[in-house]
Protein backbone atom coordinates (compact mmCIF):
# COMPACT_ATOMS: atom_id res chain seq x y z
CA UNK A 1 0.00 0.00 0.00
CA UNK A 2 1.21 3.71 -1.04
CA UNK A 3 2.28 5.49 2.06
CA UNK A 4 -0.39 8.13 2.86
CA UNK A 5 0.74 11.24 1.74
CA UNK A 6 -0.89 15.19 3.02
CA UNK A 7 -2.75 17.10 0.16
CA UNK A 8 -1.87 21.11 0.18
CA UNK A 9 -4.10 23.30 -1.40
CA UNK A 10 -3.65 27.42 -1.85
CA UNK A 11 -5.95 29.30 -0.35
CA UNK A 12 -7.15 32.83 -2.36
CA UNK A 13 -10.25 34.83 -3.75
CA UNK A 14 -9.92 36.22 -7.16
CA UNK A 15 -9.13 39.69 -5.24
CA UNK A 16 -6.76 41.92 -3.21
CA UNK A 17 -7.35 40.34 -0.01
CA UNK A 18 -8.00 36.17 -0.02
CA UNK A 19 -8.36 35.90 4.45
CA UNK A 20 -6.92 37.51 6.68
CA UNK A 21 -7.36 41.24 6.93
CA UNK A 22 -5.21 43.86 4.96
CA UNK A 23 -2.81 41.17 3.20
CA UNK A 24 -2.49 43.35 0.61
CA UNK A 25 -0.07 45.85 2.06
CA UNK A 26 3.20 45.10 1.18
CA UNK A 27 6.58 47.36 0.57
CA UNK A 28 5.71 48.37 -2.83
CA UNK A 29 9.13 48.36 -4.24
CA UNK A 30 8.88 44.98 -3.39
CA UNK A 31 5.81 43.73 -5.72
CA UNK A 32 6.30 42.30 -9.48
CA UNK A 33 2.23 42.14 -10.12
CA UNK A 34 -0.43 43.19 -8.79
CA UNK A 35 -3.90 41.37 -7.81
CA UNK A 36 -6.07 43.23 -10.71
CA UNK A 37 -3.54 41.79 -13.44
CA UNK A 38 -3.12 38.16 -14.39
CA UNK A 39 0.47 37.65 -14.42
CA UNK A 40 0.28 37.81 -10.40
CA UNK A 41 -2.23 34.99 -10.67
CA UNK A 42 0.07 32.91 -13.20
CA UNK A 43 3.15 33.26 -10.94
CA UNK A 44 1.02 31.99 -7.97
CA UNK A 45 -0.13 29.07 -10.33
CA UNK A 46 2.94 28.13 -11.40
CA UNK A 47 4.85 28.28 -7.75
CA UNK A 48 2.06 25.97 -6.18
CA UNK A 49 2.50 23.68 -8.81
CA UNK A 50 6.11 23.42 -8.57
CA UNK A 51 5.45 23.03 -4.77
CA UNK A 52 3.01 20.22 -6.09
CA UNK A 53 0.13 21.47 -4.59
CA UNK A 54 -2.89 19.37 -5.32
CA UNK A 55 -5.16 23.06 -5.18
CA UNK A 56 -5.79 26.63 -6.35
CA UNK A 57 -8.84 27.20 -4.50
CA UNK A 58 -10.50 30.16 -4.97
CA UNK A 59 -13.22 31.51 -2.42
CA UNK A 60 -16.01 33.92 -3.63
CA UNK A 61 -18.55 36.01 -2.10
CA UNK A 62 -21.36 38.03 -3.92
CA UNK A 63 -21.71 40.76 -0.67
CA UNK A 64 -19.43 43.53 0.81
CA UNK A 65 -18.89 46.81 -0.04
CA UNK A 66 -19.54 48.98 2.58
CA UNK A 67 -17.66 52.28 3.45
CA UNK A 68 -15.18 49.13 6.00
CA UNK A 69 -15.21 46.74 2.92
CA UNK A 70 -14.38 49.69 0.60
CA UNK A 71 -11.51 50.82 2.90
CA UNK A 72 -9.71 48.25 3.98
CA UNK A 73 -10.93 46.03 1.04
CA UNK A 74 -12.69 43.13 3.07
CA UNK A 75 -13.84 40.29 1.14
CA UNK A 76 -14.32 43.69 -1.75
CA UNK A 77 -13.74 43.70 -4.66
CA UNK A 78 -13.99 40.16 -5.69
CA UNK A 79 -13.37 39.09 -9.49
CA UNK A 80 -15.20 36.11 -10.86
CA UNK A 81 -12.55 33.20 -10.53
CA UNK A 82 -14.48 31.11 -13.46
CA UNK A 83 -13.47 33.56 -15.74
CA UNK A 84 -9.50 33.62 -14.40
CA UNK A 85 -9.39 29.52 -14.13
CA UNK A 86 -8.90 28.58 -17.47
CA UNK A 87 -5.97 31.12 -18.14
CA UNK A 88 -4.34 29.07 -15.16
CA UNK A 89 -4.78 25.59 -16.34
CA UNK A 90 -3.04 26.85 -19.00
CA UNK A 91 -0.23 27.39 -17.50
CA UNK A 92 -0.13 25.01 -15.30
CA UNK A 93 -0.24 20.73 -16.39
CA UNK A 94 -1.28 19.37 -13.04
CA UNK A 95 -2.89 21.48 -10.77
CA UNK A 96 -6.24 20.90 -9.73
CA UNK A 97 -8.42 24.28 -9.00
CA UNK A 98 -11.81 24.96 -7.47
CA UNK A 99 -14.21 27.76 -7.57
CA UNK A 100 -16.60 28.52 -4.85
CA UNK A 101 -20.02 28.86 -6.57
CA UNK A 102 -23.69 29.36 -4.93
CA UNK A 103 -26.76 27.15 -4.50
CA UNK A 104 -28.86 30.64 -3.54
CA UNK A 105 -27.82 32.63 -6.24
CA UNK A 106 -26.91 29.98 -9.37
CA UNK A 107 -29.64 29.03 -11.40
CA UNK A 108 -28.70 24.79 -11.43
CA UNK A 109 -28.42 24.39 -15.04
CA UNK A 110 -26.48 27.05 -15.62
CA UNK A 111 -23.86 26.25 -13.12
CA UNK A 112 -24.04 22.10 -14.02
CA UNK A 113 -23.06 23.38 -17.34
CA UNK A 114 -20.14 25.79 -16.45
CA UNK A 115 -18.98 23.45 -14.59
CA UNK A 116 -18.81 20.48 -17.22
CA UNK A 117 -17.28 22.82 -19.69
CA UNK A 118 -14.82 24.05 -17.25
CA UNK A 119 -13.88 20.37 -16.97
CA UNK A 120 -12.90 20.16 -20.55
CA UNK A 121 -11.03 23.39 -20.35
CA UNK A 122 -9.20 22.29 -17.30
CA UNK A 123 -8.40 18.46 -18.60
CA UNK A 124 -10.52 17.17 -15.76
CA UNK A 125 -8.85 19.51 -12.93
CA UNK A 126 -11.87 21.76 -11.92
CA UNK A 127 -13.46 21.30 -8.36
CA UNK A 128 -16.34 23.19 -6.53
CA UNK A 129 -16.42 24.49 -3.63
CA UNK A 130 -20.28 24.30 -2.52
CA UNK A 131 -21.90 27.03 -1.03
CA UNK A 132 -24.82 28.15 0.27
CA UNK A 133 -24.11 32.03 0.63
CA UNK A 134 -23.88 33.84 4.19
CA UNK A 135 -25.17 37.47 4.51
CA UNK A 136 -27.85 39.53 3.10
CA UNK A 137 -25.73 41.87 1.11
CA UNK A 138 -24.99 39.11 -1.03
CA UNK A 139 -28.88 38.40 -1.44
CA UNK A 140 -29.31 42.22 -2.09
CA UNK A 141 -27.04 42.31 -4.77
CA UNK A 142 -29.14 39.10 -6.23
CA UNK A 143 -31.96 40.62 -5.79
CA UNK A 144 -33.30 37.74 -3.70
CA UNK A 145 -33.88 37.13 -0.08
CA UNK A 146 -31.22 34.97 1.59
CA UNK A 147 -33.61 31.85 2.97
CA UNK A 148 -32.86 31.11 6.40
CA UNK A 149 -30.13 29.06 7.56
CA UNK A 150 -31.22 25.30 7.18
CA UNK A 151 -33.29 26.30 4.63
CA UNK A 152 -30.21 27.16 2.20
CA UNK A 153 -28.80 23.85 2.95
CA UNK A 154 -32.51 22.05 2.30
CA UNK A 155 -32.43 23.78 -1.07
CA UNK A 156 -29.09 22.54 -1.50
CA UNK A 157 -29.89 18.89 -0.97
CA UNK A 158 -32.26 19.50 -3.91
CA UNK A 159 -30.00 21.32 -5.98
CA UNK A 160 -27.31 18.79 -5.63
CA UNK A 161 -29.71 15.95 -7.06
CA UNK A 162 -30.29 18.25 -9.91
CA UNK A 163 -27.22 18.81 -11.14
CA UNK A 164 -25.60 15.54 -10.29
CA UNK A 165 -28.51 14.00 -12.56
CA UNK A 166 -27.67 16.57 -15.38
CA UNK A 167 -23.65 15.33 -14.99
CA UNK A 168 -25.33 11.74 -15.50
CA UNK A 169 -27.86 12.48 -18.35
CA UNK A 170 -25.22 11.75 -20.78
CA UNK A 171 -23.97 7.43 -20.76
CA UNK A 172 -20.55 7.42 -20.86
CA UNK A 173 -20.16 6.27 -24.56
CA UNK A 174 -23.23 8.38 -25.81
CA UNK A 175 -20.84 10.34 -27.90
CA UNK A 176 -19.30 8.49 -31.03
CA UNK A 177 -18.71 10.66 -33.79
CA UNK A 178 -18.85 7.96 -36.08
CA UNK A 179 -18.24 9.92 -39.43
CA UNK A 180 -19.18 6.88 -41.83
CA UNK A 181 -22.54 6.61 -40.39
CA UNK A 182 -22.99 10.38 -39.62
CA UNK A 183 -23.93 10.05 -36.23
CA UNK A 184 -22.49 12.71 -33.48
CA UNK A 185 -24.05 10.93 -30.14
CA UNK A 186 -26.66 8.11 -30.01
CA UNK A 187 -30.20 9.50 -28.84
CA UNK A 188 -30.65 7.05 -27.05
CA UNK A 189 -28.06 7.51 -24.57
CA UNK A 190 -28.70 10.97 -23.33
CA UNK A 191 -31.22 11.69 -21.31
CA UNK A 192 -33.71 14.37 -20.42
CA UNK A 193 -34.02 14.41 -16.59
CA UNK A 194 -37.23 15.62 -15.80
CA UNK A 195 -36.37 16.91 -12.39
CA UNK A 196 -39.36 18.90 -10.48
CA UNK A 197 -38.55 19.39 -7.12
CA UNK A 198 -39.83 21.67 -4.71
CA UNK A 199 -37.50 24.28 -5.24
CA UNK A 200 -35.78 23.96 -8.90
CA UNK A 201 -36.94 21.90 -12.04
CA UNK A 202 -34.70 21.29 -14.90
CA UNK A 203 -36.18 19.06 -18.05
CA UNK A 204 -32.35 18.22 -19.44
CA UNK A 205 -30.43 16.71 -21.05
CA UNK A 206 -27.60 18.49 -20.16
CA UNK A 207 -26.23 20.43 -23.32
CA UNK A 208 -22.35 19.89 -22.90
CA UNK A 209 -20.59 16.23 -22.99
CA UNK A 210 -19.53 14.84 -20.05
CA UNK A 211 -15.86 15.90 -19.50
CA UNK A 212 -12.55 14.00 -18.26
CA UNK A 213 -13.96 13.70 -14.17
CA UNK A 214 -17.80 13.73 -15.63
CA UNK A 215 -18.63 15.04 -12.26
CA UNK A 216 -16.16 17.61 -10.81
CA UNK A 217 -14.59 17.21 -7.31
CA UNK A 218 -17.20 18.56 -4.86
CA UNK A 219 -16.18 20.67 -1.76
CA UNK A 220 -17.35 21.87 0.99
CA UNK A 221 -17.02 23.78 4.50
CA UNK A 222 -20.40 22.72 6.45
CA UNK A 223 -19.83 23.44 10.21
CA UNK A 224 -23.34 23.20 11.86
CA UNK A 225 -25.18 20.42 12.25
CA UNK A 226 -27.31 20.80 9.54
CA UNK A 227 -24.15 21.77 7.07
CA UNK A 228 -22.05 18.47 8.20
CA UNK A 229 -25.54 16.70 7.01
CA UNK A 230 -24.96 18.39 3.75
CA UNK A 231 -21.30 17.59 3.45
CA UNK A 232 -21.68 13.75 4.21
CA UNK A 233 -23.86 13.55 1.67
CA UNK A 234 -22.37 15.57 -1.12
CA UNK A 235 -19.06 16.48 -0.80
CA UNK A 236 -15.89 14.75 -1.24
CA UNK A 237 -13.42 17.01 1.14
CA UNK A 238 -14.35 18.98 3.35
CA UNK A 239 -12.68 21.86 4.95
CA UNK A 240 -11.96 22.25 8.98
CA UNK A 241 -11.86 25.83 9.80
CA UNK A 242 -10.59 27.07 12.94
CA UNK A 243 -10.74 23.84 15.08
CA UNK A 244 -8.35 22.71 17.94
CA UNK A 245 -6.53 18.53 16.72
CA UNK A 246 -9.26 16.87 19.20
CA UNK A 247 -12.01 19.32 18.05
CA UNK A 248 -11.04 18.10 13.97
CA UNK A 249 -11.06 14.39 15.45
CA UNK A 250 -14.40 14.94 17.27
CA UNK A 251 -15.72 16.72 13.61
CA UNK A 252 -14.28 14.00 11.38
CA UNK A 253 -15.97 11.09 13.53
CA UNK A 254 -19.33 12.94 13.35
CA UNK A 255 -18.84 13.17 9.29
CA UNK A 256 -17.76 9.47 9.32
CA UNK A 257 -21.31 8.75 11.02
CA UNK A 258 -23.19 10.73 9.25
CA UNK A 259 -21.23 9.65 5.61
CA UNK A 260 -22.20 6.04 6.54
CA UNK A 261 -25.70 7.05 7.46
CA UNK A 262 -25.83 7.81 3.91
CA UNK A 263 -24.48 4.85 2.18
CA UNK A 264 -21.10 6.21 1.64
CA UNK A 265 -18.04 4.78 2.49
CA UNK A 266 -16.36 7.14 5.09
CA UNK A 267 -12.80 5.84 4.30
CA UNK A 268 -13.18 8.38 1.05
CA UNK A 269 -13.51 11.25 3.91
CA UNK A 270 -10.90 13.86 3.18
CA UNK A 271 -10.43 16.42 5.68
CA UNK A 272 -8.71 19.99 4.79
CA UNK A 273 -7.75 22.11 7.50
CA UNK A 274 -7.03 25.61 7.29
CA UNK A 275 -4.10 27.54 8.24
CA UNK A 276 -2.04 30.01 7.23
CA UNK A 277 1.70 29.35 8.35
CA UNK A 278 4.24 32.06 8.71
CA UNK A 279 7.38 30.54 8.01
CA UNK A 280 10.60 31.85 7.78
CA UNK A 281 14.64 30.79 7.60
CA UNK A 282 14.82 31.78 11.31
CA UNK A 283 12.21 31.80 14.37
CA UNK A 284 13.41 35.57 14.91
CA UNK A 285 12.49 36.48 11.45
CA UNK A 286 9.43 34.86 11.54
CA UNK A 287 8.25 36.21 14.64
CA UNK A 288 8.95 39.77 13.56
CA UNK A 289 7.07 39.07 10.63
CA UNK A 290 3.99 37.94 12.92
CA UNK A 291 4.33 40.50 14.62
CA UNK A 292 4.13 43.11 11.57
CA UNK A 293 0.88 40.74 10.47
CA UNK A 294 -0.49 41.72 13.98
CA UNK A 295 0.36 45.72 13.85
CA UNK A 296 -0.76 45.78 10.68
CA UNK A 297 -4.48 45.03 10.65
CA UNK A 298 -6.83 47.32 12.66
CA UNK A 299 -9.68 45.95 14.84
CA UNK A 300 -12.14 47.35 13.15
CA UNK A 301 -11.34 45.87 9.24
CA UNK A 302 -11.62 42.82 11.29
CA UNK A 303 -14.80 43.21 13.03
CA UNK A 304 -16.07 44.07 9.59
CA UNK A 305 -15.10 40.71 8.25
CA UNK A 306 -16.65 39.16 11.37
CA UNK A 307 -19.84 41.12 10.33
CA UNK A 308 -20.05 39.96 6.63
CA UNK A 309 -19.00 36.13 7.66
CA UNK A 310 -21.69 36.46 10.89
CA UNK A 311 -24.09 38.33 8.97
CA UNK A 312 -24.39 40.23 11.94
CA UNK A 313 -23.75 43.81 11.97
CA UNK A 314 -20.74 43.90 15.02
CA UNK A 315 -20.26 47.64 15.04
CA UNK A 316 -23.74 47.93 16.52
CA UNK A 317 -22.70 46.09 19.61
CA UNK A 318 -20.12 47.12 22.07
CA UNK A 319 -17.14 45.07 21.83
CA UNK A 320 -17.79 43.82 25.06
CA UNK A 321 -20.71 41.79 24.40
CA UNK A 322 -20.20 37.94 24.52
CA UNK A 323 -21.21 35.73 21.61
CA UNK A 324 -23.91 34.04 23.07
CA UNK A 325 -25.85 37.90 23.26
CA UNK A 326 -25.88 37.50 19.86
CA UNK A 327 -28.64 35.28 19.43
CA UNK A 328 -28.96 33.55 16.57
CA UNK A 329 -26.52 33.94 13.83
CA UNK A 330 -27.65 32.97 10.19
CA UNK A 331 -24.12 33.30 8.32
CA UNK A 332 -21.25 30.97 9.24
CA UNK A 333 -23.00 29.59 12.31
CA UNK A 334 -20.80 26.41 12.51
CA UNK A 335 -17.33 29.09 13.63
CA UNK A 336 -19.90 30.71 15.95
CA UNK A 337 -20.72 28.03 17.90
CA UNK A 338 -17.25 26.87 17.70
CA UNK A 339 -16.49 29.80 20.07
CA UNK A 340 -19.20 29.86 22.16
CA UNK A 341 -17.95 26.80 23.39
CA UNK A 342 -14.54 27.87 24.02
CA UNK A 343 -16.14 30.16 26.61
CA UNK A 344 -17.98 32.38 24.81
CA UNK A 345 -15.52 35.06 24.30
CA UNK A 346 -16.73 38.78 23.53
CA UNK A 347 -16.56 40.24 20.11
CA UNK A 348 -13.10 42.31 21.22
CA UNK A 349 -11.52 38.91 22.06
CA UNK A 350 -12.19 37.06 18.94
CA UNK A 351 -11.50 39.86 17.10
CA UNK A 352 -7.64 40.37 18.66
CA UNK A 353 -6.94 37.25 16.97
CA UNK A 354 -9.77 36.27 14.08
CA UNK A 355 -7.94 34.81 10.88
CA UNK A 356 -4.54 35.98 12.32
CA UNK A 357 -2.92 32.78 12.07
CA UNK A 358 0.44 34.80 12.92
CA UNK A 359 -1.25 34.66 16.36
CA UNK A 360 -0.84 30.53 16.80
CA UNK A 361 2.21 29.76 18.32
CA UNK A 362 2.43 26.12 16.84
CA UNK A 363 2.13 27.98 12.83
CA UNK A 364 4.94 30.33 12.94
CA UNK A 365 8.50 29.90 12.90
CA UNK A 366 10.77 28.01 10.82
CA UNK A 367 10.19 25.32 8.58
CA UNK A 368 11.18 22.34 10.53
CA UNK A 369 8.53 24.02 13.48
CA UNK A 370 6.07 24.26 11.28
CA UNK A 371 6.58 20.85 9.94
CA UNK A 372 6.07 19.08 13.24
CA UNK A 373 2.75 20.69 13.89
CA UNK A 374 1.63 19.82 10.70
CA UNK A 375 2.53 16.86 10.79
CA UNK A 376 1.53 16.32 14.51
CA UNK A 377 -2.05 17.29 12.89
CA UNK A 378 -1.94 14.91 10.06
CA UNK A 379 -0.72 11.84 12.04
CA UNK A 380 -2.24 11.98 15.47
CA UNK A 381 -5.52 14.76 14.52
CA UNK A 382 -6.43 12.24 11.72
CA UNK A 383 -6.35 15.77 9.10
CA UNK A 384 -6.03 15.07 5.42
CA UNK A 385 -4.55 17.98 4.18
CA UNK A 386 -3.93 21.66 4.49
CA UNK A 387 -5.46 25.05 2.86
CA UNK A 388 -2.74 27.90 3.25
CA UNK A 389 -4.09 31.11 2.95
CA UNK A 390 -1.28 34.08 2.56
CA UNK A 391 -0.43 36.47 5.08
CA UNK A 392 0.95 38.82 3.03
CA UNK A 393 1.85 39.62 -0.75
CA UNK A 394 0.91 36.00 -1.93
CA UNK A 395 3.23 35.38 -4.88
CA UNK A 396 6.06 35.81 -2.17
CA UNK A 397 3.93 34.28 0.40
CA UNK A 398 3.67 30.98 -1.41
CA UNK A 399 7.12 31.29 -2.84
CA UNK A 400 8.71 30.93 0.51
CA UNK A 401 6.00 28.15 1.42
CA UNK A 402 7.51 26.14 -1.73
CA UNK A 403 11.15 27.08 -1.18
CA UNK A 404 11.33 26.65 2.55
CA UNK A 405 8.76 24.37 3.92
CA UNK A 406 7.44 22.18 1.48
CA UNK A 407 11.44 20.66 0.64
CA UNK A 408 11.07 20.05 4.77
CA UNK A 409 7.60 17.93 4.16
CA UNK A 410 8.76 16.40 1.47
CA UNK A 411 12.24 15.11 3.21
CA UNK A 412 10.22 13.68 5.53
CA UNK A 413 8.01 11.99 3.33
CA UNK A 414 5.16 13.71 4.13
CA UNK A 415 3.96 15.15 0.73
CA UNK A 416 4.69 13.87 -2.85
CA UNK A 417 7.78 15.06 -4.83
CA UNK A 418 6.14 14.37 -8.21
CA UNK A 419 2.53 14.02 -9.71
CA UNK A 420 0.72 10.77 -11.32
CA UNK A 421 -2.32 10.61 -12.58
CA UNK A 422 -3.88 13.81 -14.79
CA UNK A 423 -6.70 15.06 -13.10
CA UNK A 424 -8.01 16.23 -9.65
CA UNK A 425 -9.85 13.08 -8.59
CA UNK A 426 -6.81 11.52 -9.29
CA UNK A 427 -4.51 13.74 -7.48
CA UNK A 428 -6.98 13.55 -4.31
CA UNK A 429 -7.71 9.97 -4.44
CA UNK A 430 -4.10 9.00 -4.66
CA UNK A 431 -2.20 8.46 -1.66
CA UNK A 432 -5.04 7.50 0.61
CA UNK A 433 -5.22 4.30 1.80
CA UNK A 434 -8.23 2.50 0.19
C1 LIG B 1 -12.01 27.00 4.23
C2 LIG B 1 -13.38 27.60 4.07
C3 LIG B 1 -13.72 28.27 2.90
C4 LIG B 1 -14.96 28.85 2.73
N1 LIG B 1 -15.24 29.53 1.58
C5 LIG B 1 -16.43 30.15 1.45
C6 LIG B 1 -16.69 30.93 0.29
O1 LIG B 1 -15.86 31.08 -0.58
N2 LIG B 1 -17.90 31.54 0.17
C7 LIG B 1 -18.87 31.41 1.12
O2 LIG B 1 -19.95 31.97 0.92
N3 LIG B 1 -18.64 30.68 2.24
C8 LIG B 1 -17.45 30.07 2.43
N4 LIG B 1 -17.19 29.36 3.58
C9 LIG B 1 -18.27 29.24 4.59
C10 LIG B 1 -18.93 27.88 4.54
O3 LIG B 1 -19.60 27.68 3.32
C11 LIG B 1 -19.93 27.71 5.68
O4 LIG B 1 -20.97 28.65 5.58
C12 LIG B 1 -19.26 27.89 7.02
O5 LIG B 1 -18.17 27.03 7.15
C13 LIG B 1 -20.22 27.69 8.21
O6 LIG B 1 -20.84 26.47 8.16
P1 LIG B 1 -22.41 26.33 8.30
O7 LIG B 1 -22.98 26.91 7.05
O8 LIG B 1 -22.65 24.87 8.43
O9 LIG B 1 -22.81 27.13 9.51
C14 LIG B 1 -15.93 28.77 3.77
C15 LIG B 1 -15.60 28.10 4.94
C16 LIG B 1 -14.34 27.52 5.11
C17 LIG B 1 -14.04 26.82 6.39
Amino acid sequence: MSRRLMHLTGFMLYGPAPHTQLSWVYPTHKIRHQWYEVEYWEEIARTLERGRFDLFFFADGWGGGNGAAIRWAIQFPTHDPVVLIPRLSAVTTHLGFAATMSTTFYPPYMLARKLASLDHVTKGRIGWNIVTSINDAEGRNFGVELPAHDERYDRADEYLDLVCRLWESWEPDAMVMDMERKVFAEPSKVHRIDFTGKWYSSRGPLNVVPGPQRRPVLFQAGASGRGRQFAARWADCVFAAGGTPERTVAFRKDLEQRMAAHGRDPARLQIIAACGPVVAASEAEARERAAEISERIPVEATIANMSGHWNVDLTRYPPETRLSELGDVGGTRGMVEFYREQGDPTIAEVARTYLNMSSQDGFVGTQAKVADTLQWMFEDGRIDGFQLSPQWYAPDYYRDIVELLIPELQRRGLTRTEYRGTTLRDLLAQDTPA
